[in-house]
């Protein structure tokens, strides 16, 4: 089964999904994880952001993997603490527009969907990458709330600045911020991270006693 999870950034996509697969006893896959890293080889090997098709080729040839632990390495570096770093969080919308770029992400992901039951985070999962996702959810909160988040995983950033940068990031991010028509929408401001959690699994225990396996 395929539970795809997608909303803008300081939604709690991250800390819901990790926790739900845990608790189903699912893998979970991060797919901005994989938008990250491969904006960081970029920048280390000091290509230029705004031309696709060199981004397109360096994702090709460096597939991203993660470990069980979920530790995230491209080109053979641990990369999972520099990946959320502030310049990360600003130029990764920049690769992320790039078709050539989503073209390679989109196949490795669905690659990485088919290896058994899944909780999949991102922007696109269930309207591109996994249309077919027996559950989809799309998480939002207000702007406010999705600033104090972030604010607590960047304790180094100013406060308007992240406000600043995550405004920012929205609308570069808006285009791939549709929620699937079938998606349930859950706003999660005032909500706490188990009762959404519980949410989620009430719909995946529903959707498994519709069709069993
Ligand atoms: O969820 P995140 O903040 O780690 O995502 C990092 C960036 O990657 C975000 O700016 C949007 C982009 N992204 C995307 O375009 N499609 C996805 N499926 C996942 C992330």
């Amino acid at each position: 089964m395929i539970v795809a999870i997608d909303g803008p950034a300081g939604a709690g996509k991250s800390t819901v999904a990790r926790r739900l697969a845990e608790r189903l006893g699912f893998r979970y896959l991060d797919t901005g994880a994989m938008y990250r890293a491969v904006t960081w080889l970029a920048m280390q090997r000091g290509l230029p952001l705004g031309d696709g098709a060199p981004l397109g080729e360096l994702a090709s040839a460096n597939p991203v993997t993660f470990d069980e632990s979920g530790r995230v390495s491209i080109a053979g570096t641990d990369v999972t603490a520099s990946i959320r770093e502030a310049r990360i969080d600003r130029q990764v919308p920049v690769v992320a527009r790039h078709p050539e770029v989503r073209l390679v992400m989109r196949e490795r992901q669905r690659e990485l969907a088919k290896q058994g039951d899944v909780v999949i985070e991102g922007r696109d999962i269930g309207t591109v990458v996994a249309p077919d996702a027996e559950v989809k959810v799309y998480l939002n909160a207000d702007a406010a709330t999705r600033a104090r988040r972030r604010q607590a995983e960047r304790p180094d950033i100013g406060g308007d600045a992240l406000a600043t940068d995550l405004r920012l990031r929205d609308e570069s991010d808006a285009a791939r911020m549709r929620p699937a028509p079938d998606a349930e929408q859950i706003d999660t401001t005032g909500l706490e991270v188990d009762d959404v959690v519980a949410q989620i699994e009430q719909l995946v225990q529903t959707r498994l006693a519709a069709s069993p396996r």
